[in-house]
């Protein structure tokens, strides 16, 4: 695969890329290991695919780490994967730091635990003036979760008079979102041939185009995310028009 790199038109890339990290533990499972095992594999796939699309110049990279759903795993999981996120987070932010990369999060992050929500916030901290590219990191995420804080939020909005029902459009709803603020993915890819969004930004991937691989993300590097890019480039984003408006 090589030269795939050389392929991509640069002036067209996405913008935001959103990626479901999908198929750890059938990885591990496949090697004779324990699911864990598949986990802490990936954290190599996470560290080439930010450094991949901050070289090619994405502005930001979603990646979905923990859904709500997920805590509906086995503790043991849950624990190995929170102190995973502790190790992870704590030994990268040197890395970002370097890459001028900003960190943020989606999610119901208060139900991390402390440790996480220490160590999160430290990194969002310290980045926080990175300008190359930003890393949102999608932890105890899931769309409705968001979707029905954001109802309610306004909801409060609206009694309270701070907000009218005429001022409610898409981009305003758009603002009452954990996403508030950054473009919507154009490009949302999935792993582990599962092909299914899992409750992830079901709002903002209104328009993005939808790559899956059977690749399991522990096994997902930099010519799998060209692959994608390419995949997108060659697609034509038709927004309800017909090919002959756009190509006009
Ligand atoms: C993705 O891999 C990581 C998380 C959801 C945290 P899985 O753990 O879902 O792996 P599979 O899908 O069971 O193989
Ligand atoms: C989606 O993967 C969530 C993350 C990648 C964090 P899952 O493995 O939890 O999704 P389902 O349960 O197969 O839909
Ligand atoms: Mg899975």
């Amino acid at each position: 695969m090589a030269g795939l790199k050389e392929e991509i038109n640069l002036d067209n890339l996405p913008k935001h890329i959103a990626v479901i990290m999908d198929g750890n533990g059938r990885w591990a499972k496949m090697k004779g290991k324990l699911r864990t095992f598949g986990h802490e594999s990936g954290v190599k796939a996470v560290r080439e695919t930010v450094e991949t699309c901050a070289e090619l110049g994405v502005s930001y990279l979603t990646l979905y780490a923990f859904s709500t759903e997920n805590w509906n795993r086995p503790k043991f999981e849950i624990n190995a994967l929170m102190s995973l996120l502790v190790s992870t987070i704590a030994s990268e932010t040197k890395t970002l730091m370097k890459n001028n990369i900003r960190l943020q999060t989606i999610g119901d992050t208060l139900t991390l635990p402390s440790k996480c929500q220490r160590e999160l916030k430290e990194a969002i901290d310290a980045t926080a003036g990175n300008t190359r590219m930003t890393l949102v990191l999608a932890l105890s995420y899931s769309s409705r979760w968001e979707i029905t804080k954001a109802m309610k939020n306004m909801a409060s909005d609206i009694q309270s008079g701070a907000l009218k029902e005429e001022e409610i459009t898409e981009s305003k709803i758009s603002q009452y979102l954990d996403t508030s603020g950054m473009p919507d993915p154009e490009l949302l890819i999935r792993t582990s041939g599962e092909h299914r969004i899992s409750n992830f930004l079901l709002w903002q991937i209104s328009y993005a185009e939808l790559f899956f691989t059977d690749v399991l993300w522990p096994d997902f590097r930099k010519e799998h995310l060209y692959e994608a890019i390419l995949s997108y480039q060659g697609r034509e984003r038709r927004f309800g028009k017909t090919s002959e408006q756009i190509s006009a």
